[in-house]
């Protein structure tokens, strides 16, 4: 099931990654990645059967699959997303995997459409995609979380990011990409901020935890700054001060770099904070 909001009560910020066909591929793949850490999570929040339990801004499949499986048939697992095209892709991978009790809200984080205090567990992992939206959507996160239960925010903060050896490709690019970025209102270290959202939405005695990896896998079209160059093109040449020809190069030198075994790149710090709401 689905409901709609008006589109008036979409916050400001634009969700850069968009909602195409690739940043859906793009989150699937993903979510296979981030699976255990999404695991180790919910194992601290012992989250059982019966649970009713919340992803906010779940896209595709968010931690709705790894949800279901721990609340089982005799608790709730509902998705809120504001894209209608996540919402869709979200539809066709529950089909896929028989998860058919999930529900799904097309909803802002900021103003869901659900009754206050009836979730055990409100989750979102990547869906704070600006501090100044963040402490709207924190709050109302609170707002839906039974007394007594959990609120549980999963948020990357670049400052682990890089590249070793040097690349100037890697910086080139890193530099229009945070451009782009910070045009659109994104920001990169909401990871640190998690526990001061919770505190200010009212929560304390907060839990926050990292994880990070490495990848040596060579280049692949997900590296953050291929991305970007491969995907905004436009804007990583407009917005980002780059020219197509500097872009391509870049493009050229960096995949090639990445290609050699000794090269790594370190992924952002991923950062979970929870709390209980006070009963
Ligand atoms: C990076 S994706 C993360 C998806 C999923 N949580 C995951 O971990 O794979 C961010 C998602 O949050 C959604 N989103 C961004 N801002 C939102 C908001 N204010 N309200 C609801 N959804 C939002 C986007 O549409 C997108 O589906």
């Amino acid at each position: 099931m689905s409901m709609n909001v008006p589109a008036e009560s979409r916050p400001a910020t634009e969700y850069l990654f968009g909602a195409g066909d690739e940043e859906i591929a793009r989150l699937l793949e993903r979510a296979g990645r981030r699976r255990l850490a999404s695991e180790v999570l919910l194992d601290q929040l012992a989250v059982a059967p019966g649970w009713n339990v919340l992803d906010v801004g779940c896209g595709p499949l968010g931690i709705l699959d790894l949800l279901a499986e721990r609340v089982g048939d005799a608790g709730s697992v509902v998705g809120v997303d504001r894209e209608p095209a996540m919402l869709a892709a979200a539809r066709r991978v529950l089909a896929e995997r028989a998860l058919n009790r999930v529900r799904l809200v097309q909803a802002s984080a900021a103003a869901m459409p659900l009754p206050a205090d009836s979730f055990d567990l409100v989750h979102e992992r990547l869906a704070l995609v600006s501090l100044a939206e963040a402490p709207d959507a924190t709050a109302e996160m609170v707002r839906v979380t039974r007394p007594g239960g959990w609120v549980a925010l999963q948020e990357y903060d670049h400052v682990s990011l890089l590249c070793q050896p040097p690349q100037p490709a890697w910086d080139l690019l890193m530099n229009a990409w945070h451009r782009v970025r910070a045009e659109a209102g994104m920001d990169i270290t909401v990871g640190r901020h998690l526990p001061g959202l919770l505190r200010a939405a009212g929560l304390g005695d907060i839990t926050v935890e990292v994880h990070s990896s490495v990848r040596r896998s060579g280049a692949d079209g997900h590296v953050l700054p291929l991305y970007m160059a491969a995907t905004h093109r436009d804007r990583m040449t407009t917005v980002g001060g780059l020219t197509a020809a500097e872009l391509d190069g870049a493009v050229a030198d960096l995949t090639a770099h990445l290609d050699d075994p000794n090269t790594i790149v370190v992924n952002p710090l991923l950062f979970q904070a929870w709390a209980r709401k006070q009963s």
